[in-house]
């Protein structure tokens, strides 16, 4: 599935990840996470997660960068790269994978630590049997 990206490609998200994950506001859980979303066109738009003393106001960097995506007119997910400096490979959360999925089924969700491993998933694999518009 990697394959449908150029290896240019995942190393510029990757990198734009890694970027955003520096930004990162978690000064509770220290664990700090970056996620790069691939426009069709090529562009990269890249979030970082944001807590809050109020732990339920947390937003997951896969969220902030849809968000500032969609802010900005994009709606056109072909991939998103999220990494974290855990030692093994972070999937995201729920909630974000039902983000995901509402722009698209098929998005490659390429999952990357900071010592080279690399996990790609697409979206629909992540949440089987989702709930989504078509159920409305
Ligand atoms: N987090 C993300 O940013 N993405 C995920 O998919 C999993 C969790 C963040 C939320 C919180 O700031 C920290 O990781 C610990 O849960």
């Amino acid at each position: 599935m990697t394959n449908e990206l150029s290896t240019e490609t995942i190393d510029r998200l990757f990198a734009a990840a890694t970027k955003a994950m520096h930004n990162a506001y978690a000064p509770y859980s220290k664990f700090t996470v970056g996620a790069a979303l691939l426009l069709e066109n090529g562009d990269i738009i890249a979030g970082c997660n944001v807590e809050n003393a109020s732990f339920g106001g947390t937003i997951c960097a896969e969220r902030t960068a849809i968000g500032a995506a969609v802010s900005q007119g994009h709606r056109d997910f072909k991939a998103i790269c999220v990494t974290t400096t855990a030692d093994v490979v972070v999937s995201p959360c729920g909630i974000c994978r039902q983000s995901l999925i509402e722009f698209n089924r098929k998005m490659i969700v390429i999952c990357t630590t900071q010592n080279g491993q690399r996990q790609t998933f697409k979206a629909g694999e992540l949440l089987p049997h989702a709930f989504t518009s078509e159920d409305l």
